[in-house]
This record gives C-alpha cells, sequence and structure tokens, in this order.
C-alpha cells in the first residue's frame, strides 16, 4: 500500500548510485538532501540511504543516516538495534520460539485486524455450508501460529451448524508453534476436537503429508492467516493449485505489502518495508509490557524481517508480503476465483490487512 512516484524513484536511485560508488558520508547527506525535496515523505531519502548503508554492513554510517530522520519509526527502531548489536544480522530466525509471536497478539494492531477477520470469515461460514452429512467437519489451517486464531474461528462458527465434533488439521514449518497450536486448541476449542499436526513449509509439503490430508477430504475450507507469503510469486502459484486440489474454499487473510515483486536494493522495496514495518511496529511500541518483552518481540519480528528483506537477494527473502492485486492475479493463475477484500485493518484510509475468499 505504500508506493512511490516514478519521478521520487528516479531521484532516489541516486543514492543508490552514490552508496555503490563509495561516496563519503558527508557528500552522501549533501545529495539526500537534494532528493528529499522532491519526495512526498522527505525523510525517506535518508532511511533509503541508511537501509543501504546497513545492508552493505556500514553500520556507523546507517546509524547516522537513520538518527537523521529519527522522527520516523522505522528509523527509530533500526536506529536502537544497531546501537544495541552494532550489527545488521537477524537477531534470530523468525518463528522459531513462540515466544515474540505470543508479544505481538497482544498489540492493538493484531486484536482489530483479528476482529475484522474473524467478523468476514462468520459470514463467509454462514454462506458456505460445511459438506453435508459428514463427520467430523475438517479444517485445514495454514501456519497456524500459537492456535489462538483458528481456535477463535472454530468457536465463532461451530454454533452456526450445530457441529459437535471437529477435525483440525494444522500446519506450520516450526515445531515450536505447532506443538503449542496443538494444545492451545484442544483445551481451548468448546467442542470434541481432534488435532492432526503436520510440520513443514506448505510450498514444499511431502507426498506422505498430502495422502494424509487427502484422506480427510471433504474439507470445508483452508484458512489461511498471515502464513502464505513466505515465498514468491513463482511458488504462490503452484502452492495455491495444490491447496485448491484439498478445498473448493480458501480464506486468505493478508497484510497489503509490496514485499515480492520489487528488486532487491530498489527504492520501491525498502520504501514499502520501512513504511510498513513502521505502522506494525508502532503498536509493539504502544504495549504495556517490560521493556525486556518488548525488546524480544521487536527485534526477533519485525526487525528481523525487515533485516532478512533488506539485505538478501529475493530468491532468499523469508517474507514475500504482495499486494491485494497481485493476490488477485496469483489466485486466477492457480485456478481461484476472489471475493472482494475487506480491510480489517486500515491506514491513510487504505487497507493494511485485509481478507478475502478465493473459491
Ligand atoms: C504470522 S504467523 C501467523 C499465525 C496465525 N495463522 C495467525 O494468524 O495468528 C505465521 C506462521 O506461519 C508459519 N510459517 C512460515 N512460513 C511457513 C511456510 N512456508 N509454511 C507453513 N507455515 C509457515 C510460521 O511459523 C508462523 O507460525
Amino acid at each position: 500500500m505504500f508506493f512511490l512516484h516514478g519521478t521520487e524513484i528516479e531521484q532516489l536511485t541516486k543514492i543508490k548510485k552514490a552508496i555503490f560508488n563509495n561516496m563519503p558520508f558527508d557528500d552522501l547527506e549533501i545529495i539526500c538532501k537534494e532528493v528529499s525535496i522532491s519526495l512526498n515523505d522527505k525523510g525517506f531519502a535518508y532511511t533509503y540511504a541508511a537501509c543501504l548503508l546497513a545492508s552493505e554492513d556500514k553500520i556507523s554510517d546507517a546509524k547516522k543516516m537513520f538518527a537523521i530522520n529519527g522522527e520516523d519509526t522505522f528509523c527509530k527502531i533500526m536506529y536502537d538495534y544497531l546501537e544495541e548489536t552494532n550489527s545488521f544480522d537477524l537477531a534470530d530466525q523468525v518463528f522459531k520460539s513462540a515466544d515474540p509471536y505470543n508479544i505481538y497478539t497482544q498489540t492493538d494492531f493484531f486484536k482489530k485486524h483479528q476482529g475484522g477477520a474473524l467478523k468476514y470469515i462468520r459470514k463467509f461460514a454462514q454462506e458456505s455450508a460445511p459438506p453435508k452429512s459428514v463427520s467430523p467437519v475438517t479444517i485445514l489451517d495454514i501456519g497456524v501460529g500459537n492456535g489462538m486464531f483458528i481456535t477463535k474461528i472454530v468457536n465463532e462458527i461451530i454454533p452456526l451448524y450445530d457441529i459437535k465434533n471437529i477435525r483440525l488439521i494444522i500446519i506450520d514449518q516450526s515445531e515450536d508453534m505447532l506443538r503449542m497450536a496443538k494444545e492451545y486448541c484442544e483445551e481451548n476449542i468448546n467442542i470434541t476436537v481432534e488435532v492432526i499436526s503436520i510440520c513443514c513449509k506448505i510450498q514444499e509439503i511431502t507426498k506422505e503429508q498430502i495422502e494424509i490430508i487427502q484422506n480427510t477430504k471433504p474439507i470445508w475450507f483452508i484458512n489461511t492467516g498471515l502464513s502464505i507469503h513466505y515465498m514468491p510469486k513463482e511458488k504462490k502459484i503452484p502452492m495455491l493449485k495444490q491447496l485448491k486440489a484439498f478445498s473448493p474454499k480458501l480464506v486468505l487473510t493478508e497484510v497489503n505489502w509490496n514485499h515480492d515483486l520489487p528488486e532487491s536494493n530498489s527504492p520501491e522495496l525498502f520504501y514499502s518495508v520501512a513504511k510498513s514495518y513502521g505502522v506494525f511496529s508502532e503498536s509493539i511500541l504502544h504495549l504495556n509490557v517490560s521493556e525486556e518483552r518488548r525488546k524480544l518481540c521487536l527485534n526477533n519480528f519485525p526487525i528481523a524481517e525487515a533485516i532478512n528483506i533488506i539485505k538478501q537477494n529475493r530468491d532468499n527473502r523469508i517474507d514475500y508480503h504482495t499486494t491485494i492485486e497481485e493476490w488477485r492475479k496469483i489466485a486466477a493463475a492457480a485456478g481461484f476465483k476472489t471475493s472482494e477484500a475487506e480491510a480489517t485493518y486500515t491506514y491513510d484510509n487504505k487497507p493494511f490487512a485485509f481478507v478475502m475468499e478465493m473459491y
């Protein structure tokens, strides 16, 4: 949802050239000042330079640049991170442990976004009844996380059809998340639940794992909550084709960000990263938790993701969030139709996060 105009991109490219030509810091600052005049978001000239410097491991210059635009949330958190760690490396593997994610689920952003998604899914479930006379009813959840979201969904929709027992197939690439989700679902779902856990990256699901899922068909629907953006467009299409073979209906809950198609080091990519993670991190900064917990969440979730996108070439990014328009194209290429996207969280009157149905 954060895009630059063509002329802004042209101007910002001057900064990239200057950095790749090893221009001294003081001269670079002058270029940034000149470029900033032609930008809507003036400070982004410094953010862009800081990100490029950081990705070249010029930590001290990157810090100075982030400090110049220190009013900006993204620059502030990145400055603090560099000050603390003196490196532009990931704190740890994102989602290796469930703890940072559990802290994030207390944010206003998450609660509002999840509330909106839940309302949408209730309406979706009302209009799309489960397959008739099938017991138990089966739902497949991809990237289940800590299990809280799918638990809320199930508890919200079972009264619609007086469902007495349910089978949940939960998939996640993290053993820790999967273990926690299984326990959480078993303890908190209001009816009898059978949980089948499958540990894999969904784009790398094995034949044996596919067979386990096929044997549970028909599957009412597939839920994907912020969980299928971890691969580039080329892999999203076959992955969605596979999901379509499991169930004709899928609910996609995602952020409307632009981190898939833009080239590495491009102004478009870094603009989307800085603005999106800035807004996202605001909600973590406002959390009523200890400084230690806040840092744990920031360093291991938004900052780790942002560093990865900034530093890696496109093939090696972990996150490939993409826009509503792109999801529509990807869905169509995989044989799905899409509903209107509904915003679950807006920023500047535009969808920052959204939910949509594929069918
Ligand atoms: C942002 S969390 C979302 C959790 C939950 N669905 C929710 O909405 O609260 C993303 C989850 O997807 C998992 N994940 C990441 N890449 C994945 C992949 N390629 N395949 C399956 N799960 C993945 C992560 O381990 C994490 O638990």
